[in-house]
């Protein structure tokens, strides 16, 4: 068995990190039969390893592993690449011993070599995630890590398509075309998992006709999307959506501008969580990637959170995009250990759906505006497919 271990990106300080990585490299080798074989080990920073993330498999953002395999013929079965700035933070941020969770982050590339992968197949992303964890297991005992592992889910996010503006274009001459029910049904033939629609309090663009007729002939979920008023409570009861997802309403805004305010709020959702759930529909909020915020949403009783993506959809800066990116990490986290279903969505697109959607706690996105306005020019069909493959290829 040969290491070729290339350290571009480490303190003195960590050197003993290094020695014990190694040893227990070894020892994961000989497990896994692999003794005979070789490999190289990069060990560098975010710049390098998104550089290489952007020249070989066309995503231009830092990540935490990557693995170039060579094949299982000959003796050498490939490249793994690891940031070591991205594995502190992480590890900082899920509350992780480093030296393990660098270990977990090396065994997760070696798999990789091997031939395991989470992007293709039903079988081979629950196979990987289980030999890990059996590594893991026999290598170093670290519970903290294990229950981190065992929460991941590698079963890829779900797309559910929000036909508003498809609604929005049709209110623009006040006509009855285009009709956002063509719109569902299209989103659905080209993958769409569900349907979103948002019905405002002034009707600016989906209608209550939209919103029945809908519900009638998808055959996925319809998620409807509602301020919490009496009159809207009594509506979604009669039609019965699969879910509501209760958002914070202005009439002045041109969307819905951040996620709802639980503040002295927290009995009056409760009454509504409850009095929907009671109609058989599940029920989601839309809230801020904050902390706190999840922690009064745990008090409601509702089912799903959807963390709002906007503050990262919109940074000015790429600083502020990995701050944002980390909020949605930490809180995508929380509320998954809170028992939430998370959901995210706002202002998402074909450019920044990857980091967001390699997070493995969000089950599910929607994603509106993009889609339509790429769909104005591809198809909807088409507009859907390919953004569902961008959510299934981020879960590297
Ligand atoms: N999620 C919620 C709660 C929303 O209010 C919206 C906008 O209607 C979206 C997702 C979709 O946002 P976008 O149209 O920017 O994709």
């Amino acid at each position: 068995m040969k290491i070729n271990l290339q350290v571009l990106e480490i303190e003195p300080s960590s050197k003993k990190t290094l020695t014990s990585f190694k040893k227990r490299l070894k020892q994961a080798f000989s497990i896994l039969g692999l003794s005979g074989k070789t490999i190289t080990i990069v060990i560098t920073s975010d710049n390098k390893i998104r550089e290489y993330n952007r020249r070989f498999l066309q995503r231009d953002y830092p990540t935490n592993v990557l693995a170039f395999r060579e094949g299982d013929k000959g003796k050498y079965l490939g490249d793994v690449i690891i940031s070591l700035e991205r594995a502190k933070e992480e590890a900082r941020v899920y509350e992780l011993s480093f030296e393990n969770y660098l270990l977990a982050l090396m065994i997760h590339g070696l798999l990789h070599l091997m031939g395991y992968d989470h992007e293709r197949g039903i079988y081979s992303p629950w196979l990987m995630l289980k030999n890990e964890i059996d590594l893991i297991e026999r290598l170093c005992p670290d519970e903290a890590l294990l229950k981190f592992l065992k929460g991941r889910e590698y079963m890829p996010a779900k797309l559910a398509v929000n036909v508003d503006h498809v609604a929005t274009v049709r209110e623009a001459r006040k006509t009855y075309y285009p009709d956002p029910v063509h719109a569902a049904v299209l989103a659905e033939l080209g993958g769409a998992d569900g349907i979103v629609v948002h019905l405002r309090l002034d009707r600016r663009h989906i209608n209550e006709r939209d919103v029945r007729i809908i519900k009638e002939v998808i055959k996925t979920k319809l998620i409807l999307e509602m301020a919490n008023t009496p009159e809207l409570i009594k509506f979604a009861k009669e039609v019965k959506p699969y879910q509501v997802t209760l958002v914070p309403e202005r009439v002045e805004e041109i969307t819905t501008e951040g996620g709802l305010e639980l503040e002295g709020r927290v009995e009056e959702i409760k009454v509504a969580v409850r009095e929907l759930n009671r109609a058989g529909i599940k029920v989601s909020l839309f809230l801020n990637p904050e902390e706190k915020v999840l922690e009064l949403a745990k008090k409601t009783g509702a089912q799903v959170v959807e963390l709002h993506t906007g503050a990262y959809a919109e940074a000015k800066s790429e600083e502020r995009r990995m701050e944002e990116l980390n909020r949605l990490e930490r809180a995508a986290y929380m509320a998954k250990d809170l028992g939430f279903i998370v959901h995210a969505g706002h202002g998402l697109n074909y450019e920044n759906i990857g980091p967001v959607a390699s997070i493995p706690q969000i089950e599910e996105f929607s994603i509106g505006h993009s889609i339509v306005a790429r769909a104005i020019m591809v198809g909807m069909k088409e507009a859907v497919k390919e953004m569902k493959e961008l959510i299934h290829r981020a879960r590297a």
